[in-house]
């Protein structure tokens, strides 16, 4: 199952290279959130890889399967399969495929690739986190240390919540970052690259194979508020662990700010 996520990563990786700077149909699916040909055929090789070596899977996938699935049965594979298509779209080269398969309740593998740097990123469950053959491990660092990247949600009321978080955010750390690629951001914690990652609006197909791939590096990934790790809820704070509830008390408190509650409407 780890090879095909692998192989599924690189077809559609390859796809996105190519067309890469070029001219691109773009579809408006809601708010500042688009969608290109290059999206659907890198989706559309994904799942006919993964049906061919894996009959009988299910899906969930951000431009043809966004239904929910029952993650307690048989392999359900997540996938996004451009992630950070603003990106792709303005021509920077930060964005990735990212793949994570589930069975029996839990993540099973993970791959993530991002395609301009040649870079994969998988894990399997209790078997460690990789990239191109290098075993990942999230740092050390304290919050005085610490690169923190964070990402802009579309809508306005969360994207109003996060500058607060940044200016919060601001005082403590070493640096703040955003990336655009949440699978990017995720595997950028694993590697022990940045000690932080926060986002408010994340979908499963963000954050499946990521996820899995930050617990196998020894870091935690979990909502805001440091309690839950349900795929489908959608505000995440993955860590290096050493800083994860310091981060939680202080997003708690830019939270509780007066001046904040009332711009929440609250
Ligand atoms: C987006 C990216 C971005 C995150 C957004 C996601 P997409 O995914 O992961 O970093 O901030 O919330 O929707 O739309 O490029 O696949
Ligand atoms: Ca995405
Ligand atoms: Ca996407």
């Amino acid at each position: 199952m780890l090879e095909l996520a692998k192989i599924a990563a690189r077809v559609a990786g390859a796809i996105l290279r190519e067309r890469h700077g070029q001219p691109h149909t773009i579809h408006y699916k809601g708010l500042r959130d688009i969608t290109t040909e290059a999206d659907l055929a890198a989706e559309r090789a994904i799942i006919e890889i993964i049906s061919l070596g894996c009959p009988g899977a299910k899906f969930i996938t951000e431009e043809s399967h966004q239904a929910h699935q029952d993650l307690s049965g048989g392999p359900v594979w997540i996938i996004d399969p451009l992630d950070g298509t603003s990106n792709f779209k303005h021509g920077l080269p930060e964005f990735s495929v990212s793949i994570g398969m589930a069975a029996g309740g839990e993540l099973q593998v993970g791959a993530v690739y991002e395609p301009m740097t040649d870079q994969l990123f998988w894990a399997e469950r209790s078997q460690g986190a990789f990239m191109n053959g290098t075993r990942l491990q999230v740092s050390n660092l304290g919050l005085e240390g610490a690169m923190i990247q964070q990402d802009w949600p579309r809508q306005p009321g969360p994207r109003e919540r996060m500058l607060r978080y940044a200016q919060a955010l601001s005082v403590p750390a070493e640096c703040l970052r955003s990336c655009g690629s949440a699978a990017l951001a995720f595997c950028a914690v694993a590697a022990g690259w940045a000690e932080a990652y926060i986002q408010l609006t994340l979908q499963p197909w963000d954050v499946a194979a990521g996820m899995l791939i930050i617990q196998e590096a020894g870091g935690v990934a979990t909502s805001l508020d440091g309690v839950s790790t349900d795929l489908f809820q959608p505000d995440w704070l993955a860590s290096n662990g050493v800083i994860h509830d310091q981060l939680v008390a202080l997003l708690q408190a830019a939270t509780d700010r007066p001046d904040h509650r009332a711009s929440m409407g609250s």
